[in-house]
């Protein structure tokens, strides 16, 4: 166990209220080892389209601020998302291209992990891939394994309780978060 508590900011992909990826996100914290608590970032559902003349002109939005300094101030961050045309959903994306545009880049030095569950029988691989590579041009330090991919996820999912109903599911989620707390305290957890 680590000696301090480890913060971790959780970021859902999907805005939407049924939203899988926010159930198995909303259950993460009862799967984490000792020490580590995950809570969830502010949101950046009302984030307007990256326009640069917005920044330059009006400044950066406040919850744009607010997203960055909780990226800032944990000791990790957790995407789940969902796959979008094989990609990274539109808003999410957006919201990365806001917030990198900050001094004091908030991805920069962070240890980040991933999830995905997609109705889709491949779980998301294609958008963990575009990702990782938007955190490397952050220099974030995105953890290669355990990777986790939920396909078909209505089978794995119980969307009336938001439980995640698969125990080989819930046995990939405990080792990753597992495998994530010692990532963090590797790579020096905040910035
Ligand atoms: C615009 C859009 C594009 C999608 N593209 C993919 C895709 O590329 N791969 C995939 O597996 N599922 C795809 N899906 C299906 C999603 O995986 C599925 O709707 C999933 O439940 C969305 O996640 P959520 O439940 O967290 O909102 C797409 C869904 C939408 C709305």
């Amino acid at each position: 166990m680590p000696d301090k508590i480890l913060n971790v900011a959780s970021i859902c992909g999907s805005l939407r209220k049924g939203s899988y990826n926010r159930m198995v996100m909303n259950a993460l914290q009862g799967y984490v080892p000792d020490g580590m608590r995950i809570a969830e970032a502010p949101p950046f559902a009302g984030f307007p389209l990256y326009n640069a003349d917005v920044q330059n002109s009006a400044g950066f939005p406040a919850p744009v601020h607010a997203l960055a300094e909780a990226i800032r101030a944990a000791d990790g961050v957790i995407f789940v998302s969902p796959e979008y045309n094989y990609s990274i959903p539109g808003g999410l994306k957006n919201a990365i291209d806001w917030v990198s545009r900050l001094s004091n880049q908030p991805f920069a030095g962070k240890p980040i992990a991933i999830q995905s569950a997609t109705g889709g029988a491949l779980g998301g691989g294609r958008m963990q891939y575009d990702l990782r590579r938007c955190m490397i041009f952050l220099d974030a330090f995105t953890m290669n394994r355990p990777e986790i991919f939920i396909g078909n996820c209505s089978q794995r999912i119980d969307e009336k309780t938001g439980q995640i109903k698969d125990e080989q599911t819930i046995t990939f989620i405990k080792q990753q978060l597992a495998a994530f707390a010692k990532f963090i305290v590797q790579h020096g957890g905040k910035s």
